[in-house]
């Protein structure tokens, strides 16, 4: 699914994160019915894959040390990490779900290791 940047809503499971990426970003969706909702893909803790953890309530477990991140605000809810990782706003068009990686709808940084 990665590399073209429109993943299918149909495609998606519930609650389980998928790494897409989305003009070169790496990005974790989780999908919750009909809503969508898309994070960062790296860890803000060590360059980790947040799609390769699991789904708790409304965040995204870091499967390395287990911080869990939520997926409205990007903030960690539990150490080791400590900075939030950017969140993105995402739009559905029938089955094609588009993450807009340009702009972040928390003022986390992006990361940069
Ligand atoms: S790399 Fe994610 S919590 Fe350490």
């Amino acid at each position: 699914m990665s590399g073209d940047g429109h993943a299918k809503l149909s495609e998606l499971e519930e609650a389980t994160p998928v790494q897409v990426e989305v003009d070169g970003t790496p990005v974790c969706l989780v999908r919750f019915g009909d809503t969508v909702k898309a994070i960062h893909d790296v860890c803000s803790h060590q360059q980790w894959s947040l799609a390769d953890g699991m789904v708790w309530d409304n965040g995204v477990e870091c499967s390395l040390h287990g911080s869990t991140f939520d997926l409205d605000t990007g903030a960690p809810s539990s150490l080791p990490a400590m900075k939030p990782v950017p969140t993105f706003n995402v739009q559905l068009d029938g089955d094609a779900v588009h993450v807009d990686v340009e702009t972040a709808t928390n003022d986390a940084p992006f990361p940069d290791h």
